[in-house]
Order: C-alpha cells, then structure tokens, then sequence
C-alpha cells in the first residue's frame, strides 16, 4: 500500500512557528515518526511539502494510479484553494484532511475549507497525534469503505 503524505505552505516551519498553537515537533520529527509507523504497517509512505500551491497540485496528478491514499495538511491552502481542491478531485484519490491546531477555534476565516466536504475524513485539534490517527485511518480507508 502507497501512502502520500503533503503538507503545505509553512510547515516547514513547525518547532520555531507559534509553538503555542503548533507545537515544538519540526516536520521532520513528525515525519520521521510517521515513517516509523508506516514501516511497521508495511506501508510505504512518501512525503512532500512545498509552499508553492502549483507544487502541492502537480504532485497530487503524479499520484493518480500509484497512490492508495493521501493525508494532507493544505495549510493557509485549506481556506483558499479551489485549484488544490480540484487536483484531489481530478484523481480521484481518497484523502484525510489533518488540522494541528483546531481551527474551528480561531479567526473565522479558518472555519471554512475547501477540502472537509470531499474528504473521506478529516482530523483537526489533535497536534501531530493528528497525523497519526490519519495515517491510521488511511491504512484502514479500503476497509471501511467496503
Ligand atoms: C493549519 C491551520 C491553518 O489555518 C493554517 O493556515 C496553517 C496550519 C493547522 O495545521 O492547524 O498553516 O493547517
């Protein structure tokens, strides 16, 4: 099984950005621990993270066909990015929406997502335990859906 981790624009600053409402773990840490639990599924899982929204689009196309799932973080993309939605469409790819922070607690602007209503799921609030459970779900998706 083939999982696709993405994440989007700034968490590649995780540990030095408002650690109060992301966290101290750097995406490394998080995707290292991810890899760890991907390999005692037997799942290989592959990550990418870009700031760039045409970047996080092309690698949703590359995915088509050899992709089982994908879990991403869209980031600030979450609220503005029908171009990003669209690309999950166009593959027709399962996909978990993961939030560290519980954004249905914040601005009002990050309450709305352009990705919640077509995801098979979405976690939010749960830190980089989120990315986790995600990854469960994922592994599980086939499963469930059966
Ligand atoms: C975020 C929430 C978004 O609103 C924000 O723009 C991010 C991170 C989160 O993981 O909590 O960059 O997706």
């Amino acid at each position: 099984m083939n999982i696709l981790l993405l994440n989007g624009p700034n968490l590649n600053m995780l540990g030095q950005r408002e650690p109060d409402k992301y966290g101290t773990q750097t995406l490394q840490d998080i995707v290292d621990d991810l890899q760890a639990q991907a390999a005692s599924s037997n799942v290989t899982l592959t990550h990418f993270q870009s700031n760039a929204e045409f970047e996080l689009i092309d690698r949703v196309h590359a995915a088509m066909g050899t992709v089982d799932a994908i879990i991403i973080n869209p980031a600030a993309f979450t609220h503005t990015s029908v171009a990003l939605r669209d690309a999950l469409l166009s593959v027709n790819i399962p996909f978990i929406e993961v939030h560290l922070s519980n954004v249905h607690a914040r601005e009002p602007f990050r309450h709305h997502s352009y990705f919640s209503d077509v995801a098979a799921g979405v976690i939010v609030g749960l830190g980089a335990m989120g990315y986790s459970l995600a990854l469960t779900a994922a592994i599980n998706l086939p499963k469930s859906h059966k």
